[in-house]
């Protein structure tokens, strides 16, 4: 049984994977080294000082600078992400996601965000698609992040749903563990050869329906 979906944000709902790129990758190159996209792949998921900490070993530079310096690095990609996700639109909600989410309003099922981001509520108002959520769960309520289950099971508590009967929604290998420790199906969206570990996978949500998840997993 299936009663309740819980979406990732970054890369599932909205395509911000791109903005946490360049604005790491214009701290790298402050830094004085490139940042690759295939090595920023990584980032996906993880809080933002553990992202920091993924950056500055692609550029060798781990272990190099105090904690003090490393808040005012992730306070410095932050301030640079916000004025990305300061110019984001409506339109920039993934193609098929606000379709799927009408035919899961119509059939009952809960709808959670489960993100690990602090930025969430900023992402959610800029897109206008706050209020097809009965709960957000986001990198503001959590101690430990994606691959630990807390963002999930807090959002599931929130609706007062049974982890059994929840299914996550993940762009992100961390999202996909995270789902499987707190006892939840998942389903990895996008190509990443990551998302093998997920119950199911889509490219998209173009065409996904609530009646084909609900074939594949229950
Ligand atoms: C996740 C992103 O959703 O949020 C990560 O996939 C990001 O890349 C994390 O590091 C934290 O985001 P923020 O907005 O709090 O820096
Ligand atoms: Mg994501």
């Amino acid at each position: 049984m299936i009663s309740c979906c819980i979406f990732d944000l970054d890369g599932v709902i909205v395509d911000t994977a791109r903005y946490h790129y360049l604005a790491w990758r214009e701290l790298a190159a402050e830094l004085g080294f490139e940042l690759r996209e295939d090595q920023a792949e990584a980032v996906k998921g993880v809080s933002r000082m553990a992202s920091l900490d993924i950056v500055l070993r692609a550029g060798g530079m781990e272990g190099r600078f105090s904690d003090e310096v490393k808040m005012a690095f992730a306070m410095r990609k932050n301030e640079r992400y916000r004025e990305f996700i300061s110019k984001m639109t409506p339109s920039e909600v993934l193609p098929g996601v606000e379709d799927f989410l009408r035919d899961l309003r119509a059939n009952n099922i809960g709808i959670v965000l489960g993100s690990a981001s602090k930025n969430t509520r900023a992402i959610l108002e800029q897109c206008r698609i706050g209020l097809w959520f009965d709960a957000v769960a986001d990198g503001t309520m959590i101690r430990h992040g994606k691959p630990d289950p807390e963002v999930f099971l807090k959002g599931a508590q929130m609706v007062k749903k049974d982890p059994a009967e929840c299914v996550v929604f993940e762009d992100a290998a961390a999202g996909i563990e995270a789902a499987r420790r707190g006892g939840m199906r998942s389903v990895g969206v996008g190509k990443s050869p990551l998302l093998e570990a997920a119950s199911m996978r889509i490219e998209s949500f173009e065409g996904f329906t609530f009646g084909e998840l609900r074939r594949k997993l229950d």
